[in-house]
């Protein structure tokens, strides 16, 4: 058990030794020269293992997401995004702020947008409104309590996209949590968009870095974004070494957090102020409604601080995550807080 049980992301996951180790030996050059063996590895085992022609090593997934978007779009256009997605409420505004398109947005069930209600929000090219380009899809979607989006709705966006040429842009920051619970390849999914990010520093555990995979003139357009952004780095084969650990040995272990997390959902559903069906949990995301006779969201979070364990207030209820830095101890004391705070 840690010391602190940190359910607040998984982004809180500290590296492992060997990746520590792998950052301390890496071979380096200069990536925005191209001559980082580290950086190259990196990129071509991220695009061999989603099926793409190339990727490229980004800060972070916003800035992975914003560059995949300002190359697939121009001015005077649309993109369609999922109502909920981090895309479209987290990223600080790149849609329009980078970008300068207009983002349209469409309500889902648990994050699978309705194929046939995205052909009707397509628009019709006219000179009194933007023309649509690209839809933005999330798997898994962190929003929807981590819910892994299922291969036919990909199947059904893809036909819509084909038939009006639009692009499709895949944010899979947890794209190896959404293949671990169903069992459906990173492949798969990714074969059904043009692009894909997913993130190393999630929980797959490396410390910085997210991915970009496509075309390779799609990737060549990305880099210079990627530099006009500043995400140029230059021997960032530090970070890529354990980026290359992430990739190849942490995507094994995801099953273990899922597991934590309907554990979790088990032991604090159905207890005073907390809505939450633990058969809606798929992966390593948990949020719950909160309402409770005597406490406030703020009143949780803080008696469950005093406890040891952190979680998140996020728009009308609290968000637990599990991940690598978490043990079975930890879900325990998380589930005896909760008792005891509201019970
Ligand atoms: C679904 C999703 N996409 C993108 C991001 C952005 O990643 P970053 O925090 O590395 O910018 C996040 C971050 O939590 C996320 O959950």
């Amino acid at each position: 058990m840690s010391e602190i049980s940190d359910f607040r992301s998984d982004t809180v996951t500290r590296p492992t030794p060997e990746m520590r180790r792998a950052m301390a030996e890496a071979v380096v050059g200069d990536d925005v020269l191209g001559d980082d063996p580290t950086v190259i590895m990196l990129e071509a085992l991220a695009a061999d293992t989603m099926g793409k022609e190339a990727g490229l090593f980004v800060p972070s997934g916003t800035m992975g997401n914003s560059v995949a978007v300002k190359v697939w779009t121009r001015e005077l256009e649309e993109v369609i995004v999922e109502a909920r997605s981090h895309i479209y409420n987290m990223e600080s505004t790149h849609l329009t702020f980078i970008s300068r398109v207009t983002p349209r947005t469409i309500t889902s069930r648990r994050g699978a947008m309705d194929p046939d209600e995205v052909e009707r929000n397509i628009r019709t090219p006219s000179v009194h409104s933007p023309r649509t380009s690209l839809i933005c899809l999330e798997n898994t979607h962190n929003s929807w309590s981590g819910a892994v989006i299922p291969l036919d709705n990909f199947r059904g966006l893809r036909e819509v996209a084909d038939r009006h040429g639009l692009r499709i842009h895949l944010d899979g920051a947890r794209l190896f949590n959404a293949a671990a619970a169903s069992g459906v390849s990173v492949r798969e999914y990714a074969g059904l968009a043009d692009s894909v990010m997913f993130c190393l520093s999630k929980g797959l555990s490396a410390p910085v870095g997210s991915m970009l995979v496509g075309p390779r003139d799609f990737i060549d357009t990305a880099r210079r974004v990627r530099k006009a952004l500043g995400g140029g780095m230059r021997q960032a084969g530090v970070l890529a070494a354990p980026g290359i650990i992430a990739l190849t040995g942490m995507t094994k272990r995801l099953g273990e957090d899922h597991g934590r997390a309907k554990r979790l959902a088990a032991g604090i559903a159905g207890l005073p102020g907390v809505s939450l069906d633990p058969a809606a949990i798929e992966t390593n995301i948990l949020i719950f409604g909160f309402s409770h006779p005597r406490l406030t969201c703020a009143g949780l979070l803080d008696g469950l601080d005093k406890k040891r364990v952190l979680a998140l207030a996020i728009a009308g209820g609290v968000r637990l995550v599990t991940h690598k830095d978490v043990d079975d101890e930890d879900v325990d004391r998380a589930v005896a807080a909760f008792r005891e705070i509201l019970i």
